[in-house]
């Protein structure tokens, strides 16, 4: 029998999440913890504020969320910065991409998911306890297809198994710091998540669109955990608030919310390539910029024009695509060109018994 007399009294656990996943590690973690005679509380991120009333040395407080372009999601990075000072004993578990190749579990790559928000809380006063991924049924439905439910079913019951052993050691407050275990892969990755946070996160919110089949319900507008999508011209539009979570794509009862695939690489091609090397071209072609000053910064000036020229494309492209879309002809040649549209591309959304029940 284990000794749980070292428990805490309370736990809180703070979730961000798209598709549930997160949501489902922290509720377990936090049922589980009630199991064991702890009061626990689970807080949505964003929507409610930090509670102190209860955040002293027998308090647990824990963080749930998933891994955004080797990063955790600006939204909680940023509600972990305000978050108020504090002695506490904390944990990390942000959830990963994990895929089921045969009878196996690949796991997803947290990069910087882990770190900052532990340095940041670490600054604060946070004493670390927890401090691990936990590798969930991928959701990024905009580039491969949701996984079957059977695949869906394997990785959670391993995650069940995961989180129990999790749950019961940090509560016997014993470290559990796995995390670091990825420390030189997740080294690797920091160009990447950097890249994510200040480009790829905005191109990406870019990438959704209403389909024909949008009944103009709103439930997309209702349902996004950041407030990121309003109603233009009697049809959702996306801004560059989305966190690109899945939920509105996932969540569409008439599977109205796609990712055109086509646009998408054009548009790309154009951020990346065609429009910074012409615009590039040009200015040197004017003498706007020295060819010497070129030849010496070349790398610096693409990357400084690739992002200012690539988030006004961004902007008024998707505005375009916006209006063209009304065009019935156009919406219906965008929509069933898109790889999202195919029957075989499942959605996902991770609805725990209880919820389905
Ligand atoms: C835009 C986006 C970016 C993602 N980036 C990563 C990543 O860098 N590494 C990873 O392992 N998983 C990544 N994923 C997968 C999710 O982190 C993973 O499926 C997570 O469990 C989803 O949790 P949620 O349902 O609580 O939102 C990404 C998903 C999306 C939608």
């Amino acid at each position: 029998m284990k000794d749980f007399s070292s428990n805490y009294k309370n736990i809180l656990v703070y979730y961000f999440s798209g598709t549930g996943n997160a949501k489902f590690a922290a509720e377990e973690i936090a049922l589980l913890a009630e199991k064991k005679g702890v009061s626990a509380k689970v807080i949505k991120l964003v929507d409610e504020k930090p509670d102190l009333s209860v955040t002293d040395e027998n308090t647990l407080i824990g963080f749930c969320y998933p891994t955004h372009g080797f990063n955790a999601p600006p939204v909680v990075l940023k509600y972990i910065v305000k978050f108020p000072k504090g002695k506490s004993d904390i944990f990390l578990l942000n959830t990963r991409a994990g895929m089921k190749l045969f009878k196996f579990q690949t796991p997803g790559l947290g990069g910087m998911a882990l770190w900052l928000p532990a340095i940041i809380l670490k600054f604060k006063g946070y004493k670390i306890r927890g401090f691990r991924p936990l590798d969930m049924p991928s959701n990024w439905i905009t580039i491969h297809p949701g996984l079957i439910k059977s695949a869906v079913n394997f990785i959670a019951e391993k995650c069940k198994i995961t989180l129990s052993k999790f749950t019961n050691r940090i509560l016997l407050r014993k470290r559990v710091l796995s995390g670091f275990f990825w420390l030189p892969v997740d080294i690797m990755l920091f160009p990447i998540s950097i890249g994510y946070y200040f480009f790829g996160r905005f191109a990406l919110a870019k990438t959704l669109f209403a389909s024909y089949k949008c009944n103009n319900c709103g439930i997309c507008i209702e349902k996004c955990p950041v407030n990121a999508i309003s109603m233009k011209n009697r049809r959702p539009y996306w801004s560059f608030k989305c966190e690109s979570c899945m939920q509105c794509i996932n969540n569409c009862p008439k599977r109205a919310i796609e990712s055109s695939i086509g646009i998408n690489a054009i548009v790309w091609w154009l951020v990346f390539s065609l429009v910074p090397h012409s615009l590039i071209g040009y200015l040197v072609d004017q003498q706007v910029i020295s060819k010497g000053f070129y030849l010496q910064y070349s790398r610096l000036i693409f990357y400084i024009i690739m992002v200012v020229s690539g988030f006004a494309l961004l902007f008024s492209g998707y505005w375009i695509l916006h209006q063209l879309l009304r065009i019935k002809l156009f919406n219906r040649i965008i929509t069933v060109t898109s790889l999202t549209h195919f029957k075989f591309w499942n959605r996902y959304m991770y609805r725990s018994k209880k919820e389905v029940e």
